[in-house]
């Protein structure tokens, strides 16, 4: 399976355009403005050969330490880069010498660019499920994102166990990538382009949730989804009814969430001040925080504010002395917003 993915994106794929779905390929909700002034910084070839599916765009980076699984020509790397500023640094990881050529070859271009005496961005060649390879140490990364790359990994449950073993506590596991509805049949994985077109790996969105949580990252957060317009007759019939979304989920390293929201009557206040969230901080597509106004949590989002990164940027109600019961609507249904299911031929088109 993996020389079949570094034989598409290595040599049938050379530009976003050649993909033959928009599944690898960010067509979700608008940029936000500081992220297009970020992608104007980005070298013409790097960005021409982005097969991402999501904005992988985490808050408070300054300073931070960011892993890319599957970083591919380096776009997000270079992205990020930026906004840990010169005190951060980014490591990209991809197992295709093409693609890691591209992302090597703009180095020093993107240095001269971001105005840095020395570059914050490295790439090495690996694989996603065994990074021990590369002696990264337990608990060296702040951060850790994918675009798109898990759905292609043949062992997922080795990803997740890296990323948490990878991950300092209260860092987070920032991701897009694809999911079906159901769980898709095991034929279509021979499939070279519906594999590579990151359809038949994607996995069934409740198989994520279990296989996260037995990694250890307890609490998944979906941050946003869209449905992915196939836009190819062809690739349409074979994978029937099943449906595919694009999904960024944040997965936080704590030791002994708890299952479910529990709700102990805690509440927090969001008090601004970080970097292009000054009126709101969204942890997740639930969480939506207006600055200076009360906003009650659960159990596990308060000690995701407390315990990580963005602690200082919280004021903080209520202990765990009283249990209230569960939140309301912590439920288990299809997570997707379903929208308006693309048909054949209807495809929003590549980038
Ligand atoms: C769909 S592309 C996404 C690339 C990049 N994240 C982007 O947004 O442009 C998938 C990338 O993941 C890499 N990849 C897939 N499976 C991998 C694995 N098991 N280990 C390392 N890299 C992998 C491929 O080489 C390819 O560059």
């Amino acid at each position: 399976m993996k020389e079949s993915v570094q034989e598409y994106y290595g040599k049938i794929l050379q530009h976003s355009n050649d993909l033959q779905t928009n599944a690898c390929c960010t067509s979700g909700p608008a940029t936000p403005d500081f992220m297009k002034t970020a992608m104007a910084n980005i070298h013409d070839e790097v960005a021409s050969r982005y097969y991402g599916c999501g904005l992988v765009r985490p808050e408070l980076l300054e300073g931070t330490r960011i892993l890319d699984l599957g970083s591919g020509s380096g776009r997000d790397c270079y992205l990020l880069a930026q906004l840990v500023g010169k005190q951060g640094y980014v490591l990209g990881v991809d197992m295709t010498d093409e693609q890691l050529a591209v992302a090597n070859r703009h180095i020093e271009w993107h240095r001269q660019r971001f105005g840095y005496a020395s570059s914050n961005v490295e790439f090495r060649k690996g694989y996603i499920e065994q990074l021990d390879a590369l002696g990264l140490e337990d608990e060296s990364f702040d951060i850790i994102v994918s675009n798109c790359v898990i759905n292609l990994s043949p062992d997922k449950e080795a990803v997740l166990r890296e990323a948490w073993r990878l991950l300092k506590p209260g860092g987070e596991l920032y991701f897009s990538d694809v999911y079906a509805d159901r769980r898709v049949p095991a034929a279509l994985l021979q499939d070279p382009v519906l594999y590579g077109e990151c359809l038949s790996g994607a996995l069934y969105w409740n198989d994520f949730l279990n296989l996260a949580k037995k990694a250890g990252f307890l609490d998944p957060r979906l941050v946003e989804d869209h449905p992915i317009a196939i836009g190819n007759d062809e690739i349409h019939r074979k994978i029937g009814h099943i449906r595919f979304f694009s999904a960024t989920y944040r997965l936080f390293k704590l030791a002994g969430l708890e299952s479910h929201c529990e709700d102990y009557g805690q509440a927090v206040i969001y008090k601004g001040g970080i970097a292009n969230h000054e009126n709101r901080f969204e942890l997740d597509k639930h969480h939506l925080m207006e600055k200076g106004k009360m906003f009650p949590v659960c159990g596990n989002t308060y000690r995701m504010l407390r315990e990580s990164r963005f602690a200082d940027h919280f004021e903080f109600f209520g202990n765990r002395d009283t249990h209230y019961g569960i939140f309301e609507g912590c439920g288990a249904s299809l997570p997707f917003a379903t929208g308006t299911n693309p048909e054949p031929g209807q495809g929003t088109g590549c980038c």
